[in-house]
């Protein structure tokens, strides 16, 4: 297949492009690097070149257009030179705390972006697309665990907002047929639940730009020195230990999600699907197994809880297992020791001049 991904460059789509690759299929990324570095995709080839190299089947070709999803003369001239038979769509913000005060680029980011780009695809008679949509899509109130029964909920700002709309415009999509003809969009919605850990090369990983957001690349950070400690959102939570509970997923076994998804779209229609592991992970568990995987302290303090978190969720991921053939494979231990080993190899990120030293 030819397969065009938006958003490649970044922290989940340049591992599924590896996985994309790896399998044999052509692959045009459409980024416009405002939150990744086309040496990511340098570091792909690299890996691509040495993993396939040898083996039986051919590695597919990668091409990169830097580009803008908002951008539909730019869109136009990528599908008018390719023949696509599907896009995987990771484009967008994601930045929740940001999307609180700028809720206008998120919505034209995310949802305006993603508009275009469906409008640029109908006009090319492409149909099948796959959407990084996110757990946060089931909203503050939603029963644990979740299950893809359950309605979408109430998103509490607007980066879980432009996700649920995605998700509702793309659904419209697929029923938009007529008596006369039934739709032809094919399509899926991945939520994914916490995404960690980094390719065993160490060659791509999570790179945030300024203080991280999130817990895994924090903790990260701390070990390698580059922040003082790790402050713990919450110790009073209901909960084993009193800290946050959520399903981290290793992002390899993420990235390979999206081909099955992708192999499944045979039928228009759209579906939903949880990628987790099924099971809850508390702060601390993190940290301790942060610490073990790498051999260094990971110094913390207790803080006030952050606006917006839920205690504990995680994935019901009967569905993808089922119908996708998918399940989380990769446990903890695999997703500290290649968060730590990518965190060592690369102190500050990726480097200007793309080397990457083992
Ligand atoms: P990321 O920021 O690393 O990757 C997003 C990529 O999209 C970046 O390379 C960025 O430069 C690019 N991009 C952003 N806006 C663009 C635009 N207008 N035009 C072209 N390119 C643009 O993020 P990620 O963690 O790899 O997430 C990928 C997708 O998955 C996002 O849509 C995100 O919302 C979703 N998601 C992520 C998580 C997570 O925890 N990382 C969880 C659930 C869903
Ligand atoms: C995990 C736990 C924090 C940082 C977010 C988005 C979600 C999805 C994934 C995109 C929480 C605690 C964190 C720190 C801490 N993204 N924490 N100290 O909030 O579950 O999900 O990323 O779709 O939409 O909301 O992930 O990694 O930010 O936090 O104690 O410095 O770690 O309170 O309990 P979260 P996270």
């Amino acid at each position: 297949m030819k397969i065009l991904v938006t958003g490649g460059a970044g922290y989940i789509g340049s591992h599924t492009v590896v996985e994309l690759l790896s399998a044999g299929h052509d692959v045009v990324v459409l980024d416009n690097y405002c939150n990744s570095s086309a040496v990511a995709l340098q570091r792909v080839e690299q890996i691509v070149a040495g993993t396939v190299a040898g083996k039986a089947g051919k590695a597919g070709v990668l091409q990169a257009v830097e580009a803008d999803i908002r951008d539909r003369a730019a869109l136009d001239a990528v599908f008018g030179a390719h023949a696509f038979d599907g896009v995987i769509h990771f484009a967008g913000l994601k930045a929740v705390g940001e999307s609180v005060s700028k809720p206008l680029e998120y919505y034209e980011n995310n949802v305006g972006g993603s508009i275009t780009l469906c409008q640029a695809m109908q006009a090319a008679g492409v149909f099948k697309l796959v959407f990084s949509s996110s757990a946060t899509v089931y909203g503050e109130d939603a029963p644990v665990p979740y299950v893809e029964t359950l309605p979408r909920g109430k998103t509490s700002n607007p980066y879980g907002s432009s996700k649920s709309m995605v998700e509702q415009l793309l659904t419209d999509l697929c029923s938009s047929g007529s008596d006369l003809q039934a739709s032809n969009w094919s399509v899926s919605l991945l939520r994914y639940f916490n995404p960690i850990g980094a390719h065993p090369s160490g060659f791509i990983g999570e790179d945030p730009q300024g203080i991280p957001n999130n817990l895994m690349p924090y903790i990260a950070q701390v070990a390698i020195g580059r922040r003082a400690e790790l402050a713990i959102f919450g110790s009073d939570y209901p909960t084993l230990d009193g800290t946050c509970q959520r399903d981290y997923l290793h992002v390899v076994d993420l990235a390979k999600g999206h081909l099955r998804a992708l192999e499944a779209l045979t039928q228009p229609g759209v579906k939903a699907y949880n990628l987790g592991t099924g099971q809850a992970c508390s702060v601390l568990e993190m940290v301790r197994a942060f610490e073990q995987a790498s051999g260094r302290p990971v110094p913390y303090s207790f803080a006030p809880r952050r606006a917006g978190d839920l205690p504990a969720f995680w994935a019901d991921a009967s569905k993808a297992a089922a119908e996708l053939g998918w399940t989380a494979e990769l446990g903890l231990d695999q997703m500290m020791a290649d968060t730590w080993r990518w965190q060592s190899m690369n102190p500050e990120g990726y480097s200007e001049d793309g080397s990457c030293k083992p």
